[in-house]
């Protein structure tokens, strides 16, 4: 599918995704932009816990591979 993942590889943009988007890691980390905020849908569960692992997790931190 076309996650933001995906979108940042297609675009040479550099950005992990180790785990091919199973949420099984957290290579895939982004910071969402406050102007995009308000239009994602909330983390599942799954990706929270991924997103526990992350390095330098902020506020703004979500899975590259969970944004659709
Ligand atoms: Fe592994 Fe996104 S690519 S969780």
């Amino acid at each position: 599918g076309d996650n933001v993942m995906y979108l940042a590889h297609r675009y040479d943009i550099e950005l992990e995704g180790a785990c091919e988007a199973s949420l099984a890691c957290s290579t895939c980390h982004v910071y969402v932009d406050d102007a995009f905020t308000n239009k994602l849908d909330e983390p599942k569960e799954e990706e929270e816990d991924m997103l526990d692992q992350a390095p330098a997790l902020r506020p703004n931190s979500r899975l590259g591979c969970q944004i659709i």
